[in-house]
Protein backbone atom coordinates (compact mmCIF):
# COMPACT_ATOMS: atom_id res chain seq x y z
CA UNK A 1 0.00 0.00 0.00
CA UNK A 2 1.48 3.45 -1.29
CA UNK A 3 2.43 5.84 2.00
CA UNK A 4 -0.52 8.08 2.78
CA UNK A 5 -0.39 11.86 2.19
CA UNK A 6 -1.17 13.77 5.09
CA UNK A 7 -2.05 18.01 5.52
CA UNK A 8 -0.80 18.62 8.95
CA UNK A 9 -2.52 21.85 10.61
CA UNK A 10 -0.21 23.77 13.36
CA UNK A 11 -1.54 26.96 14.83
CA UNK A 12 -0.44 26.48 18.77
CA UNK A 13 1.64 29.81 18.94
CA UNK A 14 2.53 32.33 16.78
CA UNK A 15 3.01 30.45 13.54
CA UNK A 16 0.25 29.11 11.13
CA UNK A 17 1.88 26.11 9.49
CA UNK A 18 -0.09 23.40 6.68
CA UNK A 19 2.59 21.02 5.69
CA UNK A 20 1.54 18.08 3.47
CA UNK A 21 3.52 14.60 3.25
CA UNK A 22 4.04 11.52 1.69
CA UNK A 23 4.73 9.26 4.44
CA UNK A 24 8.21 10.29 5.34
CA UNK A 25 8.70 12.72 2.16
CA UNK A 26 8.03 16.38 2.30
CA UNK A 27 6.12 17.80 -0.23
CA UNK A 28 4.91 21.15 1.20
CA UNK A 29 5.72 23.26 4.02
CA UNK A 30 4.20 26.78 4.09
CA UNK A 31 4.57 29.24 6.94
CA UNK A 32 3.19 32.41 7.93
CA UNK A 33 4.48 33.82 11.44
CA UNK A 34 2.39 36.34 13.44
CA UNK A 35 5.81 37.62 15.24
CA UNK A 36 6.04 41.09 13.21
CA UNK A 37 2.63 42.02 15.58
CA UNK A 38 3.76 40.73 18.77
CA UNK A 39 7.14 42.71 18.49
CA UNK A 40 6.20 45.94 20.27
CA UNK A 41 4.69 44.18 23.21
CA UNK A 42 8.07 42.03 23.44
CA UNK A 43 6.08 38.60 23.58
CA UNK A 44 3.33 37.02 21.85
CA UNK A 45 -0.22 38.06 22.37
CA UNK A 46 -2.63 35.25 22.67
CA UNK A 47 -5.28 37.40 20.86
CA UNK A 48 -3.41 38.80 17.84
CA UNK A 49 -2.34 35.51 17.31
CA UNK A 50 -5.66 33.63 17.04
CA UNK A 51 -6.78 36.44 14.98
CA UNK A 52 -3.75 36.22 12.93
CA UNK A 53 -4.07 32.64 12.57
CA UNK A 54 -7.91 33.20 11.68
CA UNK A 55 -6.51 35.56 8.31
CA UNK A 56 -3.59 33.43 7.46
CA UNK A 57 -5.21 29.71 7.57
CA UNK A 58 -6.66 29.95 3.94
CA UNK A 59 -4.09 31.73 2.25
CA UNK A 60 -1.54 29.54 3.90
CA UNK A 61 -3.77 26.10 2.73
CA UNK A 62 -3.45 27.28 -0.57
CA UNK A 63 0.22 27.76 -1.08
CA UNK A 64 0.81 24.47 0.90
CA UNK A 65 -1.30 23.14 -1.80
CA UNK A 66 -0.20 24.71 -4.72
CA UNK A 67 3.86 23.97 -3.74
CA UNK A 68 2.50 20.23 -3.54
CA UNK A 69 0.70 20.41 -6.63
CA UNK A 70 -2.36 18.81 -5.06
CA UNK A 71 -5.88 19.37 -4.43
CA UNK A 72 -7.53 18.81 -1.63
CA UNK A 73 -8.79 15.24 -3.21
CA UNK A 74 -4.90 13.86 -3.31
CA UNK A 75 -4.85 14.30 0.75
CA UNK A 76 -5.84 11.13 2.40
CA UNK A 77 -5.77 12.56 5.46
CA UNK A 78 -5.70 15.51 7.47
CA UNK A 79 -3.46 16.43 11.43
CA UNK A 80 -4.14 19.23 13.31
CA UNK A 81 -2.29 19.97 16.48
CA UNK A 82 -4.38 20.01 19.77
CA UNK A 83 -2.27 20.97 22.42
CA UNK A 84 -0.28 21.87 24.14
CA UNK A 85 -0.43 25.78 23.14
CA UNK A 86 -2.20 28.85 23.69
CA UNK A 87 -6.05 28.31 23.69
CA UNK A 88 -7.64 30.60 21.51
CA UNK A 89 -4.82 30.14 18.91
CA UNK A 90 -5.11 25.99 18.82
CA UNK A 91 -8.88 26.43 18.49
CA UNK A 92 -8.45 28.49 14.93
CA UNK A 93 -6.17 25.24 13.67
CA UNK A 94 -8.88 22.64 15.19
CA UNK A 95 -11.86 24.46 13.39
CA UNK A 96 -10.46 24.47 10.37
CA UNK A 97 -9.10 20.97 10.40
CA UNK A 98 -12.58 19.96 11.56
CA UNK A 99 -14.17 21.69 8.85
CA UNK A 100 -11.95 20.93 6.43
CA UNK A 101 -12.20 16.78 7.52
CA UNK A 102 -16.17 17.09 7.17
CA UNK A 103 -15.93 19.30 4.18
CA UNK A 104 -13.75 16.84 2.07
CA UNK A 105 -14.42 13.59 4.11
CA UNK A 106 -10.80 12.67 5.10
CA UNK A 107 -9.88 11.03 8.28
CA UNK A 108 -9.06 13.05 10.98
CA UNK A 109 -6.27 12.92 13.58
CA UNK A 110 -5.09 14.95 16.61
CA UNK A 111 -1.80 15.81 17.21
CA UNK A 112 -0.02 16.25 20.16
CA UNK A 113 2.56 19.31 19.28
CA UNK A 114 5.70 18.35 21.37
CA UNK A 115 5.43 14.49 20.13
CA UNK A 116 5.00 16.17 16.42
CA UNK A 117 8.48 18.09 17.14
CA UNK A 118 10.22 14.45 17.44
CA UNK A 119 7.88 13.03 14.62
CA UNK A 120 9.56 16.06 11.93
CA UNK A 121 12.78 13.58 12.39
CA UNK A 122 11.30 11.20 10.28
CA UNK A 123 11.43 14.20 7.10
CA UNK A 124 15.06 14.16 7.86
CA UNK A 125 16.87 11.18 7.58
CA UNK A 126 14.31 8.96 7.67
CA UNK A 127 13.13 5.91 10.27
CA UNK A 128 13.77 7.24 13.98
CA UNK A 129 16.35 5.10 15.64
CA UNK A 130 15.49 2.65 18.71
CA UNK A 131 16.56 4.23 22.15
CA UNK A 132 15.53 8.01 21.44
CA UNK A 133 15.69 10.88 23.32
CA UNK A 134 14.61 14.71 22.55
CA UNK A 135 15.16 17.76 23.55
CA UNK A 136 12.98 20.53 22.75
CA UNK A 137 13.70 24.09 23.45
CA UNK A 138 11.35 27.03 22.31
CA UNK A 139 9.50 30.14 23.42
CA UNK A 140 6.76 28.24 24.58
CA UNK A 141 8.45 24.84 26.03
CA UNK A 142 11.72 23.27 27.01
CA UNK A 143 11.29 19.67 27.76
CA UNK A 144 13.13 16.62 27.80
CA UNK A 145 11.07 13.48 26.31
CA UNK A 146 12.06 9.22 26.01
CA UNK A 147 10.80 8.04 23.13
CA UNK A 148 9.93 3.90 22.89
CA UNK A 149 7.15 4.38 20.29
CA UNK A 150 6.61 7.59 18.45
CA UNK A 151 2.61 6.75 17.99
CA UNK A 152 2.14 5.10 21.36
CA UNK A 153 4.75 5.65 24.21
CA UNK A 154 6.23 8.50 24.89
CA UNK A 155 7.18 10.09 28.47
CA UNK A 156 8.10 13.21 29.94
CA UNK A 157 11.26 12.89 31.39
CA UNK A 158 11.37 16.71 32.41
CA UNK A 159 10.13 19.80 31.44
CA UNK A 160 10.79 23.32 32.74
CA UNK A 161 8.56 24.29 35.87
CA UNK A 162 8.64 28.34 34.85
CA UNK A 163 9.68 29.95 31.95
CA UNK A 164 10.59 28.55 28.54
CA UNK A 165 14.28 28.71 27.36
CA UNK A 166 13.39 31.10 24.49
CA UNK A 167 11.15 32.94 26.76
CA UNK A 168 13.92 33.54 29.29
CA UNK A 169 16.28 34.68 26.22
CA UNK A 170 13.65 36.97 24.96
CA UNK A 171 12.74 38.36 28.62
CA UNK A 172 16.35 38.71 29.14
CA UNK A 173 16.99 40.72 25.69
CA UNK A 174 14.26 43.38 26.81
CA UNK A 175 16.31 43.55 30.01
CA UNK A 176 19.05 44.41 27.73
CA UNK A 177 17.54 46.87 25.64
CA UNK A 178 18.74 43.99 22.54
CA UNK A 179 14.66 43.76 20.72
CA UNK A 180 12.35 40.78 20.27
CA UNK A 181 12.70 37.93 19.41
CA UNK A 182 15.55 37.72 22.05
CA UNK A 183 17.03 34.67 21.24
CA UNK A 184 19.27 35.67 17.67
CA UNK A 185 19.88 39.12 19.23
CA UNK A 186 21.64 37.36 22.60
CA UNK A 187 23.49 34.51 20.30
CA UNK A 188 25.34 37.51 18.25
CA UNK A 189 25.84 39.84 21.30
CA UNK A 190 27.23 36.86 23.30
CA UNK A 191 29.76 36.19 20.76
CA UNK A 192 31.77 39.28 21.61
CA UNK A 193 31.66 38.74 25.23
CA UNK A 194 32.75 36.54 28.12
CA UNK A 195 30.74 33.86 29.05
CA UNK A 196 32.41 33.90 32.26
CA UNK A 197 32.14 37.35 33.54
CA UNK A 198 29.69 36.82 36.11
CA UNK A 199 28.14 33.44 37.14
CA UNK A 200 24.69 32.94 36.96
CA UNK A 201 22.78 30.56 39.09
CA UNK A 202 22.11 26.89 36.73
CA UNK A 203 18.05 26.29 37.99
CA UNK A 204 17.25 23.05 39.96
CA UNK A 205 21.02 22.02 39.78
CA UNK A 206 21.70 21.22 43.50
CA UNK A 207 21.61 17.99 44.95
CA UNK A 208 18.65 18.59 46.69
CA UNK A 209 17.19 18.85 43.19
CA UNK A 210 18.61 16.69 41.58
CA UNK A 211 19.64 13.94 44.28
CA UNK A 212 21.10 10.75 42.38
CA UNK A 213 20.81 8.00 39.50
CA UNK A 214 19.48 5.73 42.35
CA UNK A 215 17.62 8.32 44.36
CA UNK A 216 16.71 10.66 42.07
CA UNK A 217 15.36 14.46 43.41
CA UNK A 218 12.23 15.93 42.44
CA UNK A 219 13.43 17.77 39.62
CA UNK A 220 16.64 15.88 38.27
CA UNK A 221 15.61 16.34 34.48
CA UNK A 222 13.91 20.05 35.38
CA UNK A 223 14.36 23.38 34.37
CA UNK A 224 13.75 26.69 36.09
CA UNK A 225 14.99 30.15 34.22
CA UNK A 226 12.65 32.77 36.23
CA UNK A 227 15.59 32.89 39.11
CA UNK A 228 18.41 33.31 36.46
CA UNK A 229 15.77 36.09 34.82
CA UNK A 230 16.01 38.12 38.16
CA UNK A 231 19.77 37.31 38.36
CA UNK A 232 20.31 38.78 35.01
CA UNK A 233 18.00 42.02 36.13
CA UNK A 234 20.16 42.30 39.61
CA UNK A 235 23.08 42.15 37.99
CA UNK A 236 21.70 45.03 35.55
CA UNK A 237 20.36 47.18 38.44
CA UNK A 238 23.96 46.78 40.17
CA UNK A 239 25.72 48.22 37.00
CA UNK A 240 23.10 50.89 37.17
CA UNK A 241 23.45 52.05 40.79
CA UNK A 242 27.17 52.30 40.20
CA UNK A 243 26.82 54.47 37.51
CA UNK A 244 28.57 51.70 35.40
CA UNK A 245 27.93 51.08 31.54
CA UNK A 246 25.99 47.52 31.72
CA UNK A 247 28.56 45.18 29.56
CA UNK A 248 25.72 43.84 27.85
CA UNK A 249 27.81 41.64 25.68
CA UNK A 250 29.15 40.13 29.15
CA UNK A 251 25.80 39.76 30.53
CA UNK A 252 24.48 38.64 27.22
CA UNK A 253 27.24 35.51 27.58
CA UNK A 254 27.22 34.66 30.73
CA UNK A 255 23.34 34.34 30.87
CA UNK A 256 23.59 31.98 27.65
CA UNK A 257 26.00 30.22 29.30
CA UNK A 258 24.06 29.51 32.20
CA UNK A 259 21.28 28.41 30.07
CA UNK A 260 22.96 25.97 27.60
CA UNK A 261 25.17 24.84 30.55
CA UNK A 262 21.93 23.68 32.29
CA UNK A 263 20.13 22.52 29.36
CA UNK A 264 22.79 20.17 27.76
CA UNK A 265 23.93 18.64 31.23
CA UNK A 266 20.45 17.70 32.00
CA UNK A 267 19.73 16.32 28.89
CA UNK A 268 22.73 14.38 28.30
CA UNK A 269 22.31 12.97 32.00
CA UNK A 270 18.60 11.87 30.82
CA UNK A 271 20.19 9.87 28.26
CA UNK A 272 22.94 8.18 30.18
CA UNK A 273 20.47 7.41 32.81
CA UNK A 274 17.81 6.03 30.66
CA UNK A 275 20.26 4.39 27.78
CA UNK A 276 19.07 6.71 25.29
CA UNK A 277 21.73 6.60 22.45
CA UNK A 278 20.37 9.13 20.01
CA UNK A 279 19.05 12.97 20.96
CA UNK A 280 17.20 15.00 18.74
CA UNK A 281 17.08 18.36 18.96
CA UNK A 282 13.83 20.53 18.32
CA UNK A 283 12.12 24.05 19.05
CA UNK A 284 13.38 27.51 18.17
CA UNK A 285 16.19 27.50 20.43
CA UNK A 286 17.99 24.95 18.26
CA UNK A 287 19.21 27.84 16.34
CA UNK A 288 21.56 28.65 18.97
CA UNK A 289 25.40 28.71 18.25
CA UNK A 290 26.50 27.98 21.97
CA UNK A 291 23.72 25.57 22.20
CA UNK A 292 24.90 23.28 19.16
CA UNK A 293 28.25 23.91 20.11
CA UNK A 294 28.42 22.73 23.75
CA UNK A 295 25.64 19.66 23.10
CA UNK A 296 27.68 18.37 20.23
CA UNK A 297 30.41 18.12 22.59
CA UNK A 298 28.82 16.97 25.40
CA UNK A 299 26.59 14.32 23.43
CA UNK A 300 30.44 13.07 21.75
CA UNK A 301 32.02 12.89 24.94
CA UNK A 302 28.68 10.52 25.88
CA UNK A 303 28.60 8.64 22.90
CA UNK A 304 25.12 10.13 21.99
CA UNK A 305 24.63 10.60 18.20
CA UNK A 306 22.83 13.95 18.35
CA UNK A 307 20.50 14.91 15.46
CA UNK A 308 19.36 18.11 14.54
CA UNK A 309 16.80 18.64 11.54
CA UNK A 310 17.28 21.43 9.71
CA UNK A 311 15.96 25.09 11.19
CA UNK A 312 12.68 25.48 9.36
CA UNK A 313 11.80 22.25 10.70
CA UNK A 314 13.03 22.83 13.97
CA UNK A 315 10.58 25.84 14.72
CA UNK A 316 6.97 25.28 14.73
CA UNK A 317 5.66 23.81 11.25
CA UNK A 318 2.53 22.45 9.89
CA UNK A 319 5.14 19.56 8.27
CA UNK A 320 6.28 18.11 11.70
CA UNK A 321 2.18 17.64 12.10
CA UNK A 322 1.89 15.76 8.96
CA UNK A 323 4.82 14.04 9.64
CA UNK A 324 3.46 12.78 12.97
CA UNK A 325 -0.26 12.49 11.30
CA UNK A 326 1.66 10.39 8.59
CA UNK A 327 3.22 7.87 10.97
CA UNK A 328 -0.23 7.52 13.32
CA UNK A 329 -2.34 7.07 9.67
CA UNK A 330 0.48 4.12 9.01
CA UNK A 331 0.68 2.62 12.68
CA UNK A 332 -2.90 1.55 12.09
CA UNK A 333 -4.20 3.76 14.88
CA UNK A 334 -8.35 4.79 14.64
CA UNK A 335 -8.61 8.52 13.74
CA UNK A 336 -9.64 10.84 16.02
CA UNK A 337 -13.08 11.56 15.07
CA UNK A 338 -14.78 15.66 14.81
CA UNK A 339 -15.82 15.85 18.28
CA UNK A 340 -12.08 16.16 20.13
CA UNK A 341 -11.17 19.73 22.36
CA UNK A 342 -7.59 21.50 22.66
CA UNK A 343 -5.17 20.53 25.55
CA UNK A 344 -3.50 23.84 26.79
CA UNK A 345 -1.59 22.23 29.59
CA UNK A 346 1.48 20.09 29.20
CA UNK A 347 1.02 16.07 28.29
O1 LIG B 1 10.01 27.22 18.02
P1 LIG B 1 9.79 28.68 17.95
O2 LIG B 1 9.89 29.34 16.60
O3 LIG B 1 8.37 29.08 18.52
C1 LIG B 1 7.89 28.67 19.75
O4 LIG B 1 8.14 29.41 20.72
O5 LIG B 1 7.22 27.61 19.84
O6 LIG B 1 10.84 29.34 18.95
C2 LIG B 1 10.97 30.73 19.11
C3 LIG B 1 11.96 30.99 20.23
C4 LIG B 1 12.01 32.46 20.65
O7 LIG B 1 11.92 32.53 22.05
C5 LIG B 1 13.39 32.90 20.16
O8 LIG B 1 13.95 33.92 20.98
C6 LIG B 1 14.18 31.62 20.24
O9 LIG B 1 13.28 30.62 19.81
N1 LIG B 1 15.36 31.65 19.37
C7 LIG B 1 16.63 31.58 19.83
C8 LIG B 1 17.48 31.71 18.70
N2 LIG B 1 16.69 31.84 17.59
C9 LIG B 1 15.40 31.79 18.02
N3 LIG B 1 17.10 31.44 21.07
C10 LIG B 1 18.42 31.43 21.23
N4 LIG B 1 19.30 31.56 20.22
C11 LIG B 1 18.89 31.70 18.95
N5 LIG B 1 19.77 31.83 17.95
ZN1 LIG C 1 6.92 24.18 19.29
Amino acid sequence: REAPVVLGIESSCDETGIGIVRGSQLLANAVSSSMDEHVRFGGVIPEIASRAHLEAMIPTLEKALADAELTLDDVDAIAVTSGPGLAGALMVGVAAAKALAFAANKPLYAINHLVAHVGVGVLDGGELPKNLGALLVSGGHTEILKIDNLTSDVTLLGATIDDAAGEAYDKVARLLGLGYPGGPAIDRAAKEGNPKAIRFPRGLSVPKFMGTAEEPGPHRYDFSFSGLKTAVSRAVEHFDKNGQEVPVADVAASFQEAVVDVITKKAVLACQEHGLTTLLLGGGVAANSRLRELLAARCQSAGIELRIPPFSLCTDNGAMVAALGAQVVMAGIEPSGITFGTDTGQP
